[in-house]
This record gives structure tokens, C-alpha cells and sequence, in this order.
């Protein structure tokens, strides 16, 4: 199965910087100069969809996302996006659950199920982010945290694995890893992988993607390992010669 490399730029890059980086990408796949078996997502900030949609158009294997949106189609949601906006801006995915809107913006595992049923719902690719805090892990909660992570935006979600299979995709990053440069180790991350197959039960055919300090120089080792079916990069996704060194990893 193709390895899915994904880039989350994060509250990072002017437009026509995120521009720059989507050109080189763009460039590299239709060169060829990536693998065939990997499919390319990249997060950008709203502001930089359009430029980085139009760089990255007719691109094989290459998905745009929004790294937020609000679950409703207009109204009075002051400083909110919607999905139709973001399709507007030539995306179609988009990451819900992010540990950085779970703790930074308070966002609740209910919120998180409604956003990603709504998006579902609505025809749009949806990356689900979970991952559970160092105070978690050490007080032994980490089957706890997932396992609720994981139910509470899986149950109500209609089952049509066909249909999920291309539409949905489970990002576990654990919290103590992002931006920290401590990435989790072999052991710990073939360990919460495998529960999170575990915890998927009859939705374990969803690629389970890692993230959390990848770099180019464990990139590789990282996507050797069983259930890793590919990558959520962060900082090393925000210069095209790092992001390109990991697809090719
Ligand atoms: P870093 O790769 O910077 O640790 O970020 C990971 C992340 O949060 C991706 O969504």
C-alpha cells in the first residue's frame, strides 16, 4: 500500500512563502522525483490554499487540506470557515483533533466527533488526530485516552468501509513528541499503533499515520515499522528540501 506523507505547516509561512515551498513540491512530483507509492498531503495555513492548491494541481497522488474548519455551512460564526470555502480554495481534506486544538483551543472529543462526521458527511477527506499527554502515558490512561479518542468520533459515524477506506485517515501523535524533538521510540510506536488497529476494530483497515518530531534521519526507520502507514510532519515539513528527503525516505 502507497505511504501517505503528510504536511502540516502549521501557524507558519506568508502566502507566497507556502507558495515557494508548494511550487518546489509540485515540480518534484511531476518530474517524478518521488516514489510512486507514496500519496503527498499538505496542511497549509486558509490563507495559503489558493496559491498552494493552483501549485500542486493535476499533481498525481496529491491531496490539499485546510488544518480547521467549522461545522456549518454559513452563518454567524464570527472569524470561522467553512467547508464550502475551503473547497472554494481548491481543498478537500481536512485535520480534525489535533492535539493542538484539543489543548490550545479547548476543543472537546465531542466537538472533534461532530466536526468529523460533519465533513464526512459533506464529501470531504478527513485526517483524525489523536494522541494522548506525558501525564497520560506515565499514569498508564494511554488504551484509556485512545480507546475514548477513537470511539467517540468512530461511533457515530454510518459504517461503509469502502467509502471511509478513501475518506478517512487516523493520525496518532503523541502530544509529548510534537515540536519537542523527542520522537517516540520503535517500541513505544509499534506499541500504540498496534492498539490503535486494535481499538479500530472493524474501521482497522483506516490508515494509521505517525507524527510527532519526524525528520528526515527517522523517517525511514519509521515507516518500516508494522501499522506506520505513513507520516504527519510537522517542522520538517516547512522547507521543500526536508519534506522531499522524508517522502523519499
Ligand atoms: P512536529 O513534526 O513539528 O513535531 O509536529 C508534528 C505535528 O503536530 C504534525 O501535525
Amino acid at each position: 500500500m502507497a505511504k501517505i506523507i503528510a504536511a502540516n505547516w502549521k501557524m507558519n509561512k506568508l502566502r507566497s512563502e507556502a507558495e515557494d515551498v508548494a511550487k518546489v513540491l509540485g515540480q518534484a512530483i511531476r518530474d517524478k522525483k518521488v516514489p510512486a507509492d507514496r500519496t503527498i498531503m499538505v496542511f497549509p495555513p486558509y490563507l495559503s490554499l489558493p496559491p498552494v492548491a493552483k501549485a500542486l494541481e493535476g499533481c498525481e497522488r496529491t491531496l490539499v487540506g485546510a488544518q480547521n474548519f467549522y461545522p456549518e455551512e454559513s452563518g454567524a460564526f464570527t472569524g470561522e470557515i467553512s467547508l464550502p470555502m475551503i473547497q472554494d480554495a481548491g481543498a478537500h481534506w481536512v485535520l480534525v483533533g489535533h492535539s493542538e486544538r484539543r489543548h490550545i483551543l479547548m476543543e472537546s472529543d465531542e466537538f472533534i466527533a461532530k466536526k468529523t462526521k460533519y465533513a464526512l458527511d459533506h464529501g470531504f477527506g478527513v485526517v483524525l488526530c489523536i494522541g494522548e499527554t506525558l501525564e497520560e502515558r506515565e499514569g498508564g490512561k494511554l488504551n484509556e485516552v485512545l480507546a475514548r479518542q477513537i470511539s467517540t468520533a468512530l461511533e457515530p459515524l454510518p459504517f461503509d468501509v469502502q467509502t471511509l477506506e478513501k475518506s478517512l485517515m487516523i493520525a496518532y501523535e503523541p502530544v509529548w513528541a510534537i515540536g519537542t524533538g523527542k520522537v517516540a521510540g520503535e517500541k513505544e510506536v509499534l506499541e500504540a499503533h498496534g492498539l490503535v488497529k486494535e481499538l479500530l476494530g472493524k474501521h482497522s483497515v483506516l490508515p494509521v499515520l505517525y507524527g510527532g518530531s519526524v525528520k528526515p534521519g527517522n523517517a525511514a526507520s519509521l515507516l518500516a515499522l508494522d501499522n506506520v502507514d505513513g507520516l504527519l510532519v510537522g517542522g520538517a515539513s516547512l522547507a521543500a528540501e526536508s519534506f522531499l528527503a522524508i517522502i523519499n525516505a
